[in-house]
């Protein structure tokens, strides 16, 4: 029978926890995540216990990588569903600091990536957002200082960030990337698919669908040029409003014309209703 997770609120509980980990040389892997969780969640956690001794998720929903009109307020917030099924997944601790515990009064100090967080994709869209994942993801790895940090390739630019802060700042941590967990029709698991209706959520999996189809003709040779525009097109019929559908280079997200020039990632963003979904696929 699994045990209930600990759970911590301060920063002197959480070091007790961790110090007392690190006194029997137990090794530490981190899963941050904003609570809301499902299945993509948990498989993070999975594999971090695959990873380290230990588990710590840290649930804390971060004001600063939301844009004033953006769904902060609204975010789905479960807290005791999320922790029971932390005990099943077998999570041993879980880090759930308040706002203030994480931006004391007078907080003021920033990280501000580049490169890869200006590839002109999500930080086109929501320019805030590297900044205020790059901050608190720092925050989360000074605080517990874990071996491994597990995020998921469904935020594949944040991972390729994530990645490339922790090696600039030299925090002393292994970031690993986890496959997308789909469901069944091939949409990806999101927090944000609770705010589809279910019209929209009928035609939600068009964006996995077009992705499987854009690589698989690359894959084979097309042009990706012209991958791409029929991608968009199939898209926006369905009744999305199109962000973004493109191809990038798969490490250093620049555009990319052909697969000779490196692995192809693509990434989509669009809006249907009042929700905004993201999704990608290796080529
Ligand atoms: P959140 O959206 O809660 O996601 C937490 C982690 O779960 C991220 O690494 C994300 O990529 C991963 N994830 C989400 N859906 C997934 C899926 N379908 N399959 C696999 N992994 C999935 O991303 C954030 O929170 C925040 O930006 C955070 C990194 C916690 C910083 O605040």
């Amino acid at each position: 029978m699994p045990t209930r997770p600990t759970i911590v609120r301060t920063l002197p509980a959480l070091r007790r926890a961790i110090a007392s980990y690190r006194k029997t040389g137990q090794t530490v892997a981190l899963v941050p995540t904003m609570g809301a969780l499902h299945r993509g969640h948990l498989e993070l956690v999975n594999e971090a216990r695959k990873q380290a001794r230990r588990v710590v998720v840290s649930i804390f929903v971060n004001p600063t990588q939301f844009a004033p009109n953006e769904d902060f307020g609204s975010y789905p917030r479960t807290f005791a569903r999320d922790i029971k099924a932390l005990r099943e997944a077998g999570a041993d601790l879980v880090w759930a600091p308040t706002p203030p515990v994480m931006y004391p009064e007078g907080f003021s100090t920033r990280i501000e990536p580049a490169g890869v967080a200006k590839a002109g994709l999500e930080d086109k869209y929501r320019p805030h957002f590297f900044g205020g994942v790059a901050t608190v993801v720092t925050k989360l790895f000074t605080q517990v200082i874990p071996d491994f940090a597990m995020f998921g390739q469904k935020d594949y630019q944040q991972l390729r960030v994530v990645t490339q802060v922790a090696k600039d700042l030299d925090l002393p941590v292994k970031v690993v990337g986890i496959p997308t967990v789909r469901e069944e029709d091939g949409l990806a698991l999101s927090s944000r698919n609770a705010y589809l209706s279910a019209d929209e959520r009928a035609v939600a999996p068009t964006l996995a669908r077009v992705l499987k189809s854009a690589a698989a003709k690359i894959k084979k040779g097309d042009p990706i040029a012209r991958a791409v525009t029929v991608g968009r097109a199939e898209i926006t019929a369905v009744g999305f409003a199109l962000d973004y559908l493109e191809a990038r280079h798969a490490l250093t997200l620049a555009p990319i014309t052909s697969g000779k020039d490196g692995p192809v990632r693509l990434l989509v963003a669009a809006r249907i209703g009042k929700t905004r979904l993201i999704d990608n696929l290796g080529v």
